[in-house]
């Protein structure tokens, strides 16, 4: 399960109890089983992948379809945790904290894409821009930042739109 080391790389003895737990709110499917197989970022053009809602979380998706883009957070289930010096390129010489990386090799391994919104069909989203494997934990959907406008009204302590 764990990407082996490459020379240089270091890990750390990650904390033996969580602070926090999540739930799977759904899976994601992909065209791709394997990493080498999988685009580095996704790309708006990419091909459509399938985003499946677990049956519980039905009502969340209430309103969903008025979005052309969304953010997408997804736990990155086979990567390793404990790294925390890399070396992307592998060849020895170009080293990189995991905080300056989008790496899936990350303490929470929770990766984020736009993806664009091809069409909903009932608890299923279809969309393009997805860079994970197929099976992939669904943790979050949030609408795209520019797409949306707060339902909730202003606070005064928003910063004022700019028209
Ligand atoms: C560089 S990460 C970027 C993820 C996300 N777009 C981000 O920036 O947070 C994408 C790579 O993670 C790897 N990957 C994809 N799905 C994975 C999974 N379920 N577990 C572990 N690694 C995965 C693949 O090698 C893929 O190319």
């Amino acid at each position: 399960m764990h990407t082996r080391l490459r020379t240089g790389e270091r890990t750390i003895t990650p904390p033996q109890t969580a602070d926090a737990d999540l739930w799977f709110i759904g899976r994601i499917h992909t065209p791709w089983t394997a990493r080498e197989d999988c685009p580095r970022q996704g790309g708006l053009d990419g091909p459509e992948c399938r985003i499946e809602v677990f049956a519980p979380w039905q009502a969340a998706l209430e309103g969903i379809a008025a979005y052309g883009h969304l953010e997408i957070l997804y736990w990155l289930d086979r990567a390793r945790r404990d790294l925390v010096r890399q070396n992307p390129k592998s060849d020895g010489a170009h080293f990189f904290g995991t905080f300056a990386l989008r790496s899936p090799q990350r303490p929470n391994p929770i990766g984020t894409s736009q993806v664009r919104l091809i069409r909903v069909e009932g608890t299923t989203l279809i969309v393009r821009g997805l860079d994970c494997l197929d099976g992939t934990p669904l943790i979050d959907i949030k609408p795209d930042r520019c797409e949306f406008t707060p339902k909730a009204g202003a606070k005064p302590s928003d910063p004022q739109r700019q028209s």
